[in-house]
């Protein structure tokens, strides 16, 4: 794989691994990528711009406006870019990248790019496993950015933890990889649908599921990440997602989902089902909250309608994708679901499977189409997305 003619924009924070920069700028240039780096002022304290401007062959970026006072464009620069990273990125510039302060140039390139952004963060492991820096990498994630987590090992402090900043041969694969990746799905649109649905009972109450969305947002993620323009709907969810290629959808019962689903059903290329929607909902949905006065209370339900069968019904060119998630028989109740409902293909999770299902960050999944089956080990839920994606890439 190379780099060749692609245009990065490396952006380099105040940590010690800045050094890093000098070997990362020339294996890019080998690579036959073209480089302009911005820096903060407290990275030029680690490394020199002269040593980085030599190896990148282009100028490199401090501040708003050079020694003669000439302005510089941050908009032309982001522009440029078909990448941004950020590396090493500090956990100063991470809160800024998640909250959205724009007080110096490089965070002014940032929030004026709109190619995809890499970052590589590095600090001592205890600002690591901080709760701020924890949460400001899911913000950056659910911006759609990529994280290159850092490594384990020995650190400028001394200690020897989690916080080295990747290494350099590292952040090129990955820069690689996102390259080759960020055209699989181009010009290809994704519905994906998510979480569970909530059937109203009365005004305060409803009947709902344990589904956390985390497994349907993951998939939209990937998806996006690929290229694909992604329509994501989903039932009540606390997951946030806010890529440029995806386009999110609230919905809260299982009708508002149908009736969503098949405004953009026919225009896709991949529908994938992974929302957990009520098989039932209350017949009568009371207008005034229900009072205790009787001993008992029977709740009357009807069968909702099944859209991934509707779905399966009035499949013309789409792929199509369902879940299926079971506590007993599963891989005889998937393969039976991949019949009746007519799906390309049908990814299995077991609720016997520790780690597996709705609450957890991890799933254990099984994929069957008609003609195969592939069983994937125990994996956090991002990596679920990848594998998912990685199998209808190769079926598409
Ligand atoms: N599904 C759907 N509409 C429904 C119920 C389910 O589209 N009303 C979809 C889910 O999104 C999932 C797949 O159907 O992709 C399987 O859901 P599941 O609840 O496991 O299966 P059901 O078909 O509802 O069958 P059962 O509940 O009897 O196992």
């Amino acid at each position: 794989m190379s780099l060749q003619g692609k245009k990065i924009i490396l952006g380099i924070t105040g940590g010690i691994a800045a050094y890093k920069m000098n070997f990362l700028v020339r294996d890019l240039l080998k690579s036959g990528a073209e480089v302009k780096i911005v820096m903060t002022k407290s990275a030029t304290d680690f490394v020199s711009a002269l040593t980085l401007s030599t190896l990148s062959k282009n100028k490199v970026y401090t501040n708003f406006y050079d020694e003669n006072k000439t302005w510089n464009n941050h908009v032309e620069l982001a522009l440029w870019a078909d990448l941004m990273l950020i590396a090493p990125c500090t956990a100063n510039t991470l809160a800024k990248i998640s909250s959205g302060i724009c007080d110096n140039f490089l965070m002014a390139v940032y929030m004026s790019a709109k190619c995809p952004v890499v970052i590589a963060p590095a600090m001592d492991l205890d600002m690591y496993a901080h709760p701020t820096v924890i949460r400001n990498l899911q913000t950056a994630e659910s911006f759609g950015h990529q994280i290159i987590p850092a490594e384990f090992g020995e650190l400028a402090s001394g200690l020897v933890g989690q916080g080295r900043l990747a290494e350099p041969s590292t952040i090129l694969s990955v820069l690689e990889k996102q390259f080759s990746d960020a055209e699989s799905f181009s010009g290809k649109k994704f519905l994906i649908t998510a979480g569970p649905t909530y059937e109203n009972i009365d005004p305060v109450r409803f009947i709902g599921n344990h589904s956390s969305g985390k497994m349907g947002f993951d998939l939209a993620k990937e998806a996006a990440r690929r290229g694909a323009e992604v329509i994501l709907i989903s039932g009540p969810s606390a997951e946030k997602i806010a890529a440029k290629n995806i386009t999110l959808l609230h919905v809260t019962s299982a009708q508002e989902m149908f009736d969503e689903v098949f405004q953009y059903y026919e225009i896709v290329d991949v529908a994938i089902m992974s929302a957990a929607v009520a098989d039932y909902a209350p017949k009568v949905k009371a207008t005034e909250k229900i009072k205790k006065n009787e001993s008992e209370l029977t709740i009357e339900l009807i069968k909702n309608k099944d859209i991934l069968g509707t779905m399966g019904e009035k499949k013309s060119k789409q792929f199509l994708v369902g879940f299926a998630l079971e506590t007993q028989n599963e891989e005889q109740n998937a393969k039976e679901k991949l019949i009746r409902k007519n799906l390309d293909m049908i990814v299995l999770n077991s609720l016997r499977d520790e780690g597996a299902g709705f609450a957890n960050t991890t799933n254990k999944i099984k994929i069957f189409t008609p003609a195969e089956e592939r069983s994937f080990s125990l994996k956090s839920k991002e990596a679920v997305a990848k594998d998912i994606l990685d199998f209808i890439e190769e079926k598409l």
